[in-house]
């Protein structure tokens, strides 16, 4: 059984497990959902990145990106959580969310997102948490604006050649 992080009015979030990576690969391996992303994943890929911001995160850090489930069928609908990401201050934690297309416009990102936030302040005692959100990436600016206080840009690595992409960054911070 995998451990349950985090519960809402319609949503459990539990850790991945390696059962996940088919479902969560039809997000990452579809070119509607990465639409503000490089490019697809191919499996292997996808496993990789799991590998990295889920398993050997939780190892890490006790934080990473989870599955994020109807609370009452338990079926999967996408992931949430927290991972360690580059922005202007650094490396620091970041709320990212994917959920498969079937599930948009349900208010179920912003649901899990801000539960993500109030966990990084409140039970893990971060000082800020952030989001990272392309400047042409509407829906997830919509569910950042919703999660947090305030917004700045800045640039980094994001391209498929490794050019600089300008980024929102949302911030809250712990007051
Ligand atoms: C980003 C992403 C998760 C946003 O999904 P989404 O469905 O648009 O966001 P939410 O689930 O929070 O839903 C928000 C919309 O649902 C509507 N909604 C329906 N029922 C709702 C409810 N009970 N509560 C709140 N909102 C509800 C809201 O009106 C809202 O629309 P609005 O923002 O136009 O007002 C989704 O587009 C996605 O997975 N994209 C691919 C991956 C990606 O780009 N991730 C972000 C990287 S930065």
């Amino acid at each position: 059984m995998s451990r349950n992080i985090l519960k809402t009015g319609r949503l459990t979030l539990r850790e991945i497990t390696p059962d996940d990576l088919p479902f969560l690969h039809r997000i990452f391996g579809d070119a509607e959902c990465m639409r503000y992303y490089p490019g697809i994943k191919s499996f292997d890929e996808t496993a990789r990145w799991f590998q990295r911001l889920a398993f050997d995160s939780y190892a890490s850090h006790d934080f990473g990106l989870w599955a994020v489930t109807d609370r009452q069928s338990g079926a999967l609908l996408g992931d949430c959580g927290i991972t360690l990401q580059e922005t202007s201050a650094g490396l620091e934690p970041e709320i990212g969310y994917h959920l498969w297309r079937d599930h948009w416009g349900k208010g179920y990102a912003a649901e899990a997102a801000t539960a993500c936030r109030d966990y990084a302040l409140e039970t893990l005692g971060l000082a800020r948490i952030v989001s990272i959100v392309r400047l042409d990436n509407i829906p997830s600016q919509r569910v950042a604006e919703r999660v947090h206080r305030r917004r700045e840009k800045f640039a980094k690595a994001g391209n498929a050649d490794g050019s600089l992409v300008e980024f929102y960054l949302y911030i809250t911070d712990r007051t």
